[in-house]
């Protein structure tokens, strides 16, 4: 299962680049919160590595949307751009154009299994499930992944199914278990998903009677 880091954060980038991350996704709500101009943003994330990164179309009419890809990609033309496409019946008209790229294509904001019966045929590189919008929302967020992933499987289709809008470690442990082929989560909970109370007290006991031991 890919883990992409949701965030804009170059300090959280930096401490991430070392762990085993495929990339960074970001969405314009992420990108706000930094209060940093997109091209510093890029230039940062240039000097830390050479990462794929993610950045989120907010047109929905077809005409606007090419025109953010556009600039995504001049922007990002030396890296792997991981281009999301927000759903929207104006989707599947860029799609097409875009497949012989070298972008990789995310349509994110899924949240039902209609929504992603249609997008599979679409042959999307990535669809992103929002988990814990969905679960706001009255819904089982998980659940519904777990049946996306079932019918993607069952069509064989090749599409990787991303879950997004992941809260906790619960949401975190639960779409791996149901299968899901990628998740992007923020970093406090890229560090929770490290820590353990049993791993960290037998490193300590481990230490402990390491330095106990007569060395000869
Ligand atoms: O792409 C962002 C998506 O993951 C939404 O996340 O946490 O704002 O619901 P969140």
């Amino acid at each position: 299962m890919e883990i992409f880091l949701a965030s804009a954060n170059l300090d959280e980038i930096k401490k991430a680049y070392s762990l085993p991350i495929a990339g960074v996704l970001t969405n314009s709500s992420i990108i706000k919160k930094e209060e940093m101009k997109l091209t510093e943003l890029v230039k940062g994330i240039d000097e830390i590595g050479n990462l794929p990164f993610g950045l989120q179309i907010v047109a929905t009419e077809e005409h606007q949307m090419m025109e953010e890809t556009r600039l995504f990609h001049s922007m990002l033309h030396h890296r792997v751009l991981h281009l999301k496409i927000p759903y929207c019946p104006d989707a599947f008209k860029i799609i097409p154009n875009l497949q012989h790229t070298n972008m990789v294509l995310n349509l994110t904001g899924v949240s039902s299994l209609a929504q992603a019966c249609i997008a599979l045929e679409s042959g999307i590189d990535y669809l992103s499930i929002y988990i814990g919008r969905v679960t706001n929302a009255g819904g089982d967020g998980v659940r519904l992944l777990k049946n996306i992933k079932q019918f993607a499987d069952y069509n064989r289709k090749p599409t990787r199914i991303l879950a997004a809008s992941i809260r906790n470690i619960d949401h975190l442990e639960e779409v791996a278990l149901a299968g899901a082929d990628a998740v992007a989560i923020p970093y406090p909970l890229l560090l929770e998903s490290m820590e353990s109370e049993v791993t960290q007290q037998s490193i300590t006991g481990f230490k402990k009677d390491w330095q106990a031991i007569d060395m000869g």
